[in-house]
């Protein structure tokens, strides 16, 4: 999950007077960012360090991090000659990726790297509201009032993801997670209509290359099953719903990844460990199930606590079940 390395004072040190998104083409500053939970961590894959607005910036797209607010464009995304502003992504647009994930799978000795990029409905908001949203009021307005826009606007995100993603599994990654973060903001009936065309291309694209495929948004809970419909090979569940109701929803054939409230990390420890445990147990209703938070590690959390709870899942994980199919944990 996002930010899993926030709160680590060496990640803070290492960062120290460079910006987010010039941190995040350094593939020495990247590889090391990458591997610095993993140092603390018992978990059982790393995610890459960049973000899902690094493929807009490499296009172009005057996008920047601002510290404690998230993505901003300067000029937002809202006409068709807007669009023009949207090119392919072409893999010599970012080698720092290519090359980043290059030294760590090197680096990792077997243990898997997850790539990843934006969903199209989460970058098209930002790109259409300018920066973050409660609401994302904008985004559906032009959603509901030009649908040739708005397709012409998701077909090419999601042209740019299936370049940005090909890019990583080409390099070596060995799974990609699809991050439609705000997704749950539209009913299940326009998901149908608006989104999943596109969500449905991007993992059409990626099923040659055999990696498994996450795809993982908040407040989905309406949407789980549209989401397995679009093609993912595991659907990943926010804090709001137990994972044996996930799985219903989402049907057979899939695997769950979830789904810890991060809030929880913040209680003491014999919460955290029944809070967690009933996870793992939910878990072991759906076909497999790869532990995780519900959402990003909040930045005040102990970086001991994760430490601990890594170990937990593994025990835990370890007493029965389908341990070969339970338990793995992802930084
Ligand atoms: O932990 C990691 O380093 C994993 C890599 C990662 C980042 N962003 C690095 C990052 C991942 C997987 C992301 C994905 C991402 N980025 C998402 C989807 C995941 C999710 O949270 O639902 C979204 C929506 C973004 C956009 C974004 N980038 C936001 C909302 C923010 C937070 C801004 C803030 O400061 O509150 C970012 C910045 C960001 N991306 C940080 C990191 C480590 C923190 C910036 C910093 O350290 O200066």
């Amino acid at each position: 999950m996002r930010q899993a390395g926030r709160s680590l004072p060496e990640y803070l040190r290492v960062r120290e007077g460079i910006s987010m998104l010039d941190s995040c083409t350094r593939p020495e500053l990247i590889t090391e960012i990458t591997l610095q939970p993993l140092r603390r961590y018992d978990v059982d894959a790393a995610i890459l360090f960049s973000d899902i607005v690094v493929p807009l910036r490499a296009v172009g797209v005057d996008v920047d991090i601002k510290a404690g607010i998230g993505p901003v464009v300067e000029r937002p995304v809202r006409t068709s000659a807007d669009l023009e502003r949207l090119r392919a992504l072409d893999p010599s647009d970012v080698p720092y990726v290519t090359e980043a994930v290059r030294m760590l799978v090197a680096e990792l000795d077997g243990l898997p790297l997850i790539g990843f990029a934006g969903g199209p409905f989460t970058l098209a908001s930002y790109l259409v509201e300018g920066g973050p949203s409660k609401n994302h009021d904008k985004t559906k307005a032009l959603m509901y009032a030009d649908p040739p826009l708005w397709h012409a606007l998701l077909g090419r995100l999601a042209d740019i993801t299936i370049s940005f993603l090909g890019v990583q599994v080409a390099a070596g990654a060995s799974a990609v997670q699809l991050f439609d973060s705000w997704v749950g903001a539209v009913s299940p009936a326009d998901y149908r209509r608006s989104v999943l065309p596109h969500t449905s291309r991007i993992f059409t694209a990626l099923a040659g290359t055999g990696v498994p495929r996450i795809h993982f948004g908040v407040g989905t809970g309406e949407l789980l099953g549209l989401m397995g419909e679009a093609g993912a090979d595991v659907v990943g569940v926010d804090w709001r719903i137990p994972l044996d109701e996930a799985a219903r929803r989402v049907g057979p054939g899939k695997a769950l990844q979830g789904n810890l409230d991060a809030a929880v990390l913040l209680a003491p420890w014999d919460v955290i460990e029944e809070r967690a445990s009933e996870v793992i147990e939910r878990g072991r209703l759906a076909e497999g199930h790869v532990f995780n938070l519900g959402h990003g590690v909040l930045p005040e959390t102990d970086p001991d606590v994760l430490a601990r709870l890594a170990d937990l899942v593994h025990a835990e994980s370890a007493r029965g079940g389908r341990p070969e199919e339970v338990g793995q944990v992802v930084s």
